[in-house]
């Protein structure tokens, strides 16, 4: 009977088991078919979206008590053109002190289209923030300011935001995936930013390394 020698059967068995690692644990948001209107209302459209979870701080940015810290819910949805999100905010203190758009109070979604996982930012592959005031900003070689759209609202606990993100170079179609990572910014006032909640990946790199994304799936 054919036998691989000791050391190559412990090489093999150690690179299966990576692999097997790295894919079991990379999460995956479902986005279901639906067009909401954009006004930071919450469409009944929404309620057949699944909830994911923002709440994992990335510990190295964490200035205040995990308990204080700003986390979300955000769902998805999708259309021909189009990939939706809400974001319902629980933030008790807002604030857009800080000069720089990613240390006010604020929401980033980092999408790959082509989910290529690369480690730098490509073409198709941008950075969405929208302030619990409405106001945008992005960045990546994929990011153009015209093509998000979005609603807020402040409410009693935070604020929400419903946001359209126009996709044009890759077929939104029932089984499209893409790269996804969801992150909410939040400062207390100290003029700084005090804490970051993440989806998925508990480091602040989304920014600039797409191979750290989860994955979203249209059906
Ligand atoms: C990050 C910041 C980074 C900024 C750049 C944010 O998502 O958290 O650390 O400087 O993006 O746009
Ligand atoms: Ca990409």
């Amino acid at each position: 009977m054919f036998r691989l020698p000791i050391p190559l059967l412990i090489i093999a068995f150690t690179v299966s088991v990576a692999l097997a690692d790295q894919e079991s644990e990379v999460p995956t948001a479902l986005a279901v078919r639906g067009t909401p209107t954009i006004d930071g209302k919450v469409d009944e459209i929404w309620a057949k979206a699944e909830k994911v979870k923002v709440n994992r701080p990335v510990k190295d940015l964490l200035k205040i008590d995990q308990a204080e810290m700003a986390t979300a819910t955000v769902q998805l949805l999708w259309d021909d053109r189009h990939l939706y999100a809400l974001w319902i905010v629980s933030d008790k203190h807002l604030s857009k002190e800080a000069g720089n758009d990613w240390e006010q109070d604020s929401i980033e979604l980092f999408l790959d289209r082509n989910l290529k996982r690369s480690t730098f930012y490509q073409f198709d592959d941008a950075q969405y923030r929208v302030n619990y005031e409405g106001k945008r900003s992005g960045g990546g070689d994929g990011y153009l300011e015209s093509e998000i759209e979005a609603g807020t609202v402040t409410t009693d606990g935070g604020y929400i935001v419903e946001m359209a993100i126009q996709i044009d170079d890759v077929e939104l179609k029932s089984g499209t995936r893409m790269g996804l990572e969801l992150q909410v910014n939040d400062s207390h006032g100290s003029g700084a930013r005090d804490a970051v909640a993440k989806w998925y990946h508990t480091e602040d790199d989304s920014w600039e390394n797409t191979s750290v994304f989860a994955t979203v799936e249209l059906q």
